[in-house]
C-alpha cells in the first residue's frame, strides 16, 4: 500500500475533476454547518482536499486555516481560492499530528471525508478536542468501513495491494460516537445520509 501522502498527491488532479456523490446530502451538509458559524469564528479544516468546502464556508466566518497531508491537493486549492476571490483562508501542509497549533485556538473544526482513513481516529479525535476553545464544535463526516457491502469489504483489499485505495480503517457508528463522548465532547447533531457514512456535529464541553 502506498504512503497516504504519495496515494493523495496522485490521486489530486482525477479528485479535483470528481463530482461531488450526492449533490443533496452535500448541501445539507453545509447549511447545518453554517447554521453553527459566526462571523468572527476562527476554523480549522483538516483533510480539505481541493479546499471546495472552505471556500464555500469562507464568507461566513473571519478565517479558516485548511490543510492537508498533500501538497497536490492544496495547490489546487490554493489556485481555487485565488479563482474565487477568497482571500480568508490559509493552507498549510501537515497533518493533526506535525501541525503545531495552539490549545483552544478555534472555534470550529471540520473533518470531512477524512476520518475513515486515518489510523488512530482516537488520537485525532482528542488533538481536535484540545484545539477547540471550550465549546467549539467539531464538524465531521465519514465513510463507516464497517457498514459497507461485503462487495466493497472483498474489493478494498484488492485495490490497496495495487495502489488503488488508500488505508481505511473499520469504524463503526457507535465506536465513532463513544470516541467522541469518551473524549469530552456532546454529538448535537448526528445524521446519515445512508447507512455506511455519517455526519456529526459534537460540541466541547465547558
Ligand atoms: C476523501 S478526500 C476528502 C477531501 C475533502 N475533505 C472533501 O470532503 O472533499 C480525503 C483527504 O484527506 C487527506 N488526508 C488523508 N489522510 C490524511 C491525514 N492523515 N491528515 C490530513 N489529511 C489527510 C487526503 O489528502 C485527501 O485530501
Amino acid at each position: 500500500m502506498k504512503e497516504p501522502k504519495a496515494f493523495w498527491n496522485k490521486s489530486a488532479p482525477r479528485y479535483a475533476k470528481s463530482p461531488v456523490r450526492d449533490e443533496a446530502a452535500y448541501h445539507k451538509k453545509l447549511a447545518i454547518s453554517q447554521e453553527y458559524f459566526r462571523a468572527d469564528w476562527s476554523i480549522l479544516e483538516f483533510g480539505c482536499g481541493t479546499g471546495s468546502t472552505a471556500i464555500i464556508h469562507a464568507p461566513c466566518v473571519k478565517h479558516i486555516v485548511a490543510t492537508d497531508i498533500s501538497d497536490k491537493m492544496l495547490e489546487i486549492a490554493e489556485q481555487r481560492a485565488r479563482n474565487a476571490g477568497i482571500e480568508n483562508i490559509s493552507f498549510q501542509q501537515g497533518t493533526l499530528d506535525n501541525l503545531a497549533f495552539k490549545a483552544e485556538s478555534f472555534d470550529a473544526v471540520l473533518g470531512l471525508n477524512v476520518l475513515h482513513l486515518l489510523e488512530d481516529v482516537e488520537a485525532a479525535i482528542s488533538r481536535v478536542h484540545r484545539l477547540l476553545k471550550p465549546e467549539g464544535i467539531f464538524i465531521s463526516s465519514t465513510v463507516l468501513i464497517k457498514e459497507v457491502s461485503f462487495f466493497w469489504r472483498l474489493l478494498i483489499p484488492l485495490m490497496q495491494a495495487f495502489g488503488f485505495a488508500p488505508y481505511v480503517n473499520r469504524l463503526g457508528k457507535q465506536e465513532l460516537l463513544s470516541k467522541l463522548i469518551n473524549a469530552g465532547f456532546s454529538v448535537e447533531l448526528e445524521w446519515q445520509p445512508a447507512t455506511e457514512s455519517i455526519f456529526i456535529v459534537a460540541k466541547k464541553h465547558q
